[in-house]
């Protein structure tokens, strides 16, 4: 096989493009990143609606990832343009696609796998609906993942703001009910999956493996007992959330989204168990990981 058909392009830098890339590496494999403004040595700069610019970056590539996302607040703008430019590039390079997705089309569905019927109720889960249907359409490869947390400043719920107040001694801020079971994604399990569709021909959607739901209370529980501190917690009420949306407009797209912390949301990632064998990261692990990179980042941050 010629060398250059090792090649694996990962478009997008943040908080999982870099993770597939070094998994790749890990496994033997070439790459190459771009994103929007190239910061590292062996980056690129493109704009991914410039099918062109993919397609040059993809030369000789066997599989591009997108892990690509726009600002929230760019989505009605940004986030088909992006798909379509990935998916025509992609195919002009004659390379595979896989795509990583979140779960804002299933709406209401409390429990989602692969066959949850698509009824998104927000204006952004109509928006990944089309997204979906021209990679599907394409013959890509699709991973869906819950809500991210792990070694990231930009994690929802577990980011940089909730290691800055949870060390200042302030409770962490939640969405909706704290008691519903909610399902997250340790963020080198979401760059694992992926990995795995890239090195098999698969096709179509995937629930990317994911730890076993819990109300996101007890999830702070875990974060808790390993940063040896009590952690309270506070739900910021969507009244308020709106309240500053009138004056920040991607506070008024979060507050579009908080419906799926007001009831259970769990997904199934069985099918993908079943197919690749390859199961999350275990909870204590992950958040042992998580927790030793967030008192290092904001540890120090706040003792300077
Ligand atoms: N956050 C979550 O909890 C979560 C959960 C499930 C699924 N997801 C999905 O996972 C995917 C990746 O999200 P993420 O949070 O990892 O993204 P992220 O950290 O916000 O990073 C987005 C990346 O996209 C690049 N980018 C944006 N527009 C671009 C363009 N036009 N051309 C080239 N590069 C562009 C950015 O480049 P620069 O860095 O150079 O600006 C950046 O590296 C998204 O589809 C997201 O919806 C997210």
């Amino acid at each position: 096989m010629p060398i250059l058909q090792l090649m694996h392009v990962i478009l997008g830098a943040g908080q999982i493009g870099p993770l597939v890339a070094e998994q790749l590496v890990a496994r033997g494999k070439q790459v190459r990143i771009g994103r929007s403004t190239a910061r590292k040595p062996g980056e690129v700069s493109l704009d991914v609606r410039d099918a062109d610019a993919v397609a040059r970056l993809a030369d000789g590539a066997e599989v591009v990832y997108h892990c690509v996302n726009p600002l929230y607040t760019e989505w009605s703008e940004l986030l088909v343009p992006i798909a379509r430019g990935i998916v025509e590039g992609t195919k002009r390079a004659g390379a595979r696609l896989v795509a990583l997705d979140n779960l804002y089309m299933y709406g209401d569905t409390a429990h989602m796998n692969e066959d949850s019927p698509l009824t998104p109720r927000s204006k952004k889960g109509e928006l990944r609906v089309r997204a979906a249907e021209v990679m599907l359409e394409a013959g890509a490869a699709v991973g869906r993942a819950a809500d991210f947390f792990g070694p990231s400043p930009l994690a929802a719920i577990f980011g940089a703001r909730f290691y800055e107040r949870v060390l200042a001694g302030k409770r962490a801020e939640v969405f909706g009910d704290p008691d519903m079971p909610h399902s997250y994604s340790y963020t080198p399990d979401v760059a694992a999956g992926l990995v795995e569709l890239g090195l098999n021909d698969v096709r179509g959607v995937w629930m990317l493996p994911v730890l076993p739901a819990e109300p996101t209370r007890q999830v702070i529980g875990r974060f808790a007992r390993a940063m040896n501190r009590d952690i309270g917690v506070m739900s910021v009420p969507n009244w308020m959330l709106r309240a500053m949306g009138v004056f920040s407009p991607l506070i008024r797209e979060v507050a579009e989204m908080t419906y799926q912390w007001r009831q259970p949301f769990v997904v199934d990632d069985s099918k993908f168990r079943a197919r690749f064998g390859v199961a999350p990261t275990p909870w204590d692990d992950a958040i042992a990981a998580s927790v030793a990179w967030g008192v290092r980042t904001y540890g120090q941050r706040l003792a300077a």
